[in-house]
């Protein structure tokens, strides 16, 4: 079975890029991406590449080569299922916020939304792989929808028929690029090899066959949900560790460098921070301890649900030792806060860690000036679920009521830290790692703090410019 028309549902994160890079190693193949959110359409058709509604290093110079010639982003999802041999559905798959297993199962309405107008509007042999990440067993689901939608024939038409794999997506943000180009594995589930192998044809384009591992379609499933949790599992770990390191005089990073050289545990993923953030290991996670208590394993739901605990718990620590160290209160004073995204490298802010410790502060009372390069200010007021406040024209000072916490967006480092009492670094942007402390330091109110959550300073010099370092996991400073 030849591939010559794949049709992408979801132009999110994993949606366009994925598309991107199949398109760039396969100019025979037509790839089409649609979204029912129009603005998102319009923003990756922009001829302003800057403006791609994902901001991932590379990504422009692959949608510059590819868009028009055998790329394109749409809204006519029928016209490109119609067309399409292969349909991935790669759509937002959050954790549900009510109804039965609210705030831990996966929400799966819009992967229903899609497989019915797929079955709608497919013609011919369509082949639809899962490439959102999805509670294991909805590929039935799927197919049960799909089948259903075998309405007896008219004279002359030509019989649907469907596939269903799984074959997930192990991509991380800001490496989006280099894990497409080079992955560790693609993961292909499915019951049939006429199926598996036209889709493991795409891959080989550019991807070694041995990288490409085939499985039953459950496995394939479990096998996204059990990855992330591994990964985040070992954030927790070093998390811990680090708050044990605070307390002894021990430093998480030489911990962490001592443990990594085991060949059997390995360096990566060790990196202690302000807990994880990103749009998937909590519901994950979360989805993974609803499937365990679904069939009857609360003990091991409890162990994959503290993996979570932990992380939540991380945040407010930091939150926490802020107030403490600025002499127990934080009202009125202006914390500058370094970094919004939940990681560097790009402009994804979902469950980013600064959200929680900005939240924090703001019960305290702060006054947060908040800098980042790539988030934009309206992005931040949905996280914080409050606007930003005036400053006053004649003073340039905010006008905030007096005790209440507020926010404002900075447009650089040194705005945001001008007339601070602490400085929070929460994502690691290369620009933060080689700052002017000396210069900053002469900005900022006396006693003035940096808490660094990531790790990216040099505490020589900071301690040199006259300010107070908390460094997380560093029991030595
Ligand atoms: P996203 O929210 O960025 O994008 C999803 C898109 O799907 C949205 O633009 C939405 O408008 C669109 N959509 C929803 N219903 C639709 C429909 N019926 N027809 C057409 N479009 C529709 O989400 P994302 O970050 O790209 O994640 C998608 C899936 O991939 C999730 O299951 C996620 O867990 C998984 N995943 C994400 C990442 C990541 O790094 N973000 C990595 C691996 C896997
Ligand atoms: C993660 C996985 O790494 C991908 O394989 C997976 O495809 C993706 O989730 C997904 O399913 O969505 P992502 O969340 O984009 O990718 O980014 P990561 O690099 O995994 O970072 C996640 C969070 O953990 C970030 O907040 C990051 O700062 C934090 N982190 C990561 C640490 O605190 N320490 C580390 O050592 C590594």
């Amino acid at each position: 079975m030849m591939i010559k028309n794949i049709c992408c549902m979801g132009a999110g994160y994993v949606g366009g890029p994925t598309m991107a890079v199949i398109a760039d190693h396969c100019p025979n193949i037509q790839v089409t991406v649609v979204d029912l959110n129009q603005q998102r359409i319009d923003a990756w058709n922009d001829s302003d590449l800057s403006r791609l509604p994902v901001y991932e290093p590379g990504l422009d110079f692959v949608v510059d080569r590819a868009r028009g010639r055998n790329l394109h982003f749409s809204t006519d999802v029928d016209s490109a299922i119609a067309a399409a041999d292969i349909v991935f559905i790669s759509v937002n798959t959050p954790t549900k916020v009510k109804g039965l297993g609210a705030g831990q199962a996966s929400d799966l309405r819009w992967v229903e939304a899609c497989s019915r107008q797929v079955a709608n509007a497919a013609q011919g042999h369509t082949i639809v792989v899962e490439k959102s990440t999805l509670p294991v067993r909805t590929a039935e689901t799927i197919r049960t929808i799909l089948e259903a939608s075998q309405a007896p024939l008219q004279e002359g038409e030509v019989p649907k028929s469907f596939a269903v794999l799984s074959n997930p997506e192990f991509l991380a943000e800001g490496t989006a690029i280099r894990d497409l180009e080079c992955p560790d594995r693609v993961l292909i589930g499915g019951e049939d090899d006429d199926s598996i192998n036209a889709l493991a044809d795409v891959y080989m384009h550019w991807v070694e066959p041995a990288k490409i591992l085939r499985t039953n379609l459950w496995s394939s499933e479990l096998s996204k949900l059990t990855a992330n949790a591994f990964l985040a599992q070992r954030i927790s770990s070093i998390n811990s560790v680090a708050a044990l390191c605070e307390s002894t005089g021990a430093d998480v990073q030489e911990v962490a460098r001592a443990i990594g050289t085991d060949s059997r545990i390995g360096p990566k993923f060790l990196q202690s921070g302000p807990g994880f953030g990103g749009s998937c290991f909590q519901k994950d996670i979360l989805n993974l301890v609803y499937l365990c208590r679904h069939f009857g394993l609360p003990e091991v739901a409890s162990y994959w649900e503290s993996v979570v605990e932990l992380n939540t718990w991380q945040q407010h620590r930091i939150s926490r030792l802020i107030v403490q160290r600025l002499f127990g209160t934080v009202t009125g004073k202006r914390v500058a806060i370094l970094g919004f995204a939940f990681k560097a490298d790009t402009n994804d802010t979902r469950e980013a860690p600064a959200i929680r410790i900005a939240l924090d502060l703001l019960e305290e009372g702060a006054q947060l000036a908040i800098h980042d390069p790539k988030v934009e200010q309206a992005q931040i007021a949905r996280d914080l679920r409050e606007a930003p406040v005036e400053l006053d024209p004649a003073t340039g000072k905010s006008q905030g009521l007096s005790g209440v916490g507020s926010w404002l967006s900075a447009n650089s480092v040194e705005e945001a830290v001008e007339g601070a009492d602490a400085v929070v670094l929460l994502t690691e942007w290369s620009q933060y790692k080689s700052l002017d402390w000396q210069d900053l330091s002469r900005r900022m109110r006396r006693p003035a703090w940096v808490f660094d959550s990531r790790t990216i300073v040099d505490p020589d010099q900071v301690r040199s410019a006259g300010l107070r370092l908390w460094c997380v996991g560093n029991g030595s400073l």
